[in-house]
């Protein structure tokens, strides 16, 4: 069966795009990434899909009149690659509704918190600030408001007595290359349908340790 062809977008260092590379290499893994498209020239994600051989487009927000046009061009670069799944890897940009509706139920995010908890940006922070134990990443598709959609895949971390904002982030960064590799496994073998507000995996995904509790004692 032909590889399911990816589109990851990216604005910065692409540590999700590596754990996403890594995933495709392995042998008869059912995707590819066909494309990886910047909307900033020099970022370290471009080298690192060069790296791997992977095709590259940077396309420059600031070179088009309105965020419609941006998202056209980006929309193009996709369907000329034979991109079918768009996967947003710290791409720092907001998609307009209508590229949203486009890519319906082929646009996957990761958001760094447990949604619908700290939609937006500082969310180690926001953590920190309301005190909660238990913090992490989240995959889903994407949906016209920010930071909503189905969600695929969570995976929650601790949060420590002595965190801040970067120690967290450092460790929620590391769930995130857990969690996205599995999201994309998941829908590249064909287990995901999503239904409503809801996403139903198909087949076996293993005992969840439960429950986790923070402080453990
Ligand atoms: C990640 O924390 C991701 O959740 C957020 O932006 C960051 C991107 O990191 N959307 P990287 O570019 O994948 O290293």
């Amino acid at each position: 069966m032909a590889r399911l062809k990816v589109g990851v977008l990216v604005s910065g260092s692409g540590s999700n795009l590596q754990a996403l590379i890594d995933l495709c290499a392995e042998p008869g893994f059912p995707a590819e990434i066909a494309l990886v498209i910047s909307n900033k020239p020099y970022v370290r994600a471009l080298e690192r899909a060069a790296t791997a051989g992977i095709e590259t487009a940077v396309i420059p927000h600031k070179g088009y009149p309105d965020r419609q046009a941006f998202d056209q061009a980006i929309d193009s670069a996709l369907r000329a690659a034979g991109v079918e799944l768009v996967c947003l890897a710290g791409f720092m940009r907001i998609l307009t509704p209508g590229f949203v509706e486009r890519w319906r139920d082929a646009l996957v995010n990761i958001h760094p918190s447990l949604l619908p908890s700290f939609r937006g940006l500082d969310t180690h922070r926001q953590a920190l600030e309301a005190g909660v134990r238990f913090h992490g990443c989240t995959v889903h598709f994407v949906r016209a408001d920010l930071d909503d959609g189905p969600i695929l895949v969570q995976a929650a971390v601790p949060v420590l007595p002595d965190d801040d904002e970067h120690s967290l982030a450092a460790r929620v960064l590391q769930a995130e290359h857990k969690a996205y590799p599995l999201a994309l496994r998941l829908i590249a073998e064909h287990r995901v349908t999503v239904e409503g507000k809801n996403v139903r995996i198909h087949g076996e995904t293993g005992p969840v340790a439960a429950p986790l509790i923070n402080p453990a004692r």
